[in-house]
């Protein structure tokens, strides 16, 4: 089963992802945390995308949709993965279907993890990593400018799978374990 996990900064996905790796033996593909290992490492490309990332903007497509295609041919996504933060923009959308086409790959669910603007700031003013450090962009003019973001460039991709139905929507104001339960229900209605 193959996964897609929408939704602004904050409200969720990361939390869900990590769940429905361990619940349905699913692998989960966070962007952010993928080029924040980049960072960490000083590799080429972190240190071409840090101050992307320390500003909260969007990195280039072509490294990110890079990343994502040699990443889903990994053997430890064989069973399924789920794409936590990816896509992002529009461009992003259409090329993530393009090459699950090439590859015959389906997604089986989108799901956009719904949370309002006051209880997101909120969270992540809150937020403190396994590792008891705050992530750079959990800066509060940094975390003004990932909403931002979220709303110019990444919600006017929701019609986008809207269209076709593949859509589906949880209230993630709930707390965490209502929001698994209520993706829960939208799986198994995609297994049946
Ligand atoms: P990324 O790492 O993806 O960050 P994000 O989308 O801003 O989302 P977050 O990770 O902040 O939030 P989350 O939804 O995972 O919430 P979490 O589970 O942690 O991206 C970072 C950066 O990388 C981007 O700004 C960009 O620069 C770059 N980037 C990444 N992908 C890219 C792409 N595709 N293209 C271009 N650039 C890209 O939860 C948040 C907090 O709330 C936690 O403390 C959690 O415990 C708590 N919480 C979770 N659920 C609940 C609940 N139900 N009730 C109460 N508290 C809850
Ligand atoms: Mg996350």
């Amino acid at each position: 089963m193959n996964i897609i996990l929408l939704g602004p900064p904050g409200a969720g996905k990361g939390t869900q992802a990590k769940r429905l790796e361990t619940e349905y033996g699913l692998k989960q593909i966070s962007t952010g945390d993928m080029l924040r290992a980049e960072v960490a490492a000083a590799s080429e490309t972190g240190q071409k995308i840090k101050g992307l990332l320390d500003e909260g903007k969007l990195v280039p497509d072509e490294i990110i949709i890079a990343m994502i295609e040699s990443r889903i041919e990994q053997p430890d996504c064989a069973k399924g993965f789920i794409l936590d933060g990816f896509p992002r923009s529009t461009s992003q959308a259409v090329a993530l279907d393009d090459m699950l086409q090439k590859k015959k790959i389906s997604i089986d669910a989108v799901i956009l993890i719904k949370v309002p603007t006051e209880e997101l700031v909120q969270r992540i003013s809150q937020r403190v990593g396994d590792d008891g450090t705050r992530r750079a962009d959990d800066k509060p003019e940094v975390v003004r400018s990932r909403l931002e973001i979220y709303e110019s460039q990444t919600k006017p991709i929701l019609p986008y799978y809207e269209k076709d139905g593949r859509l589906k929507q949880v209230d993630g104001l709930q707390t965490i374990s209502d929001v698994a339960h209520s993706i829960d229900t939208i799986l198994n209605a995609c297994n049946n």
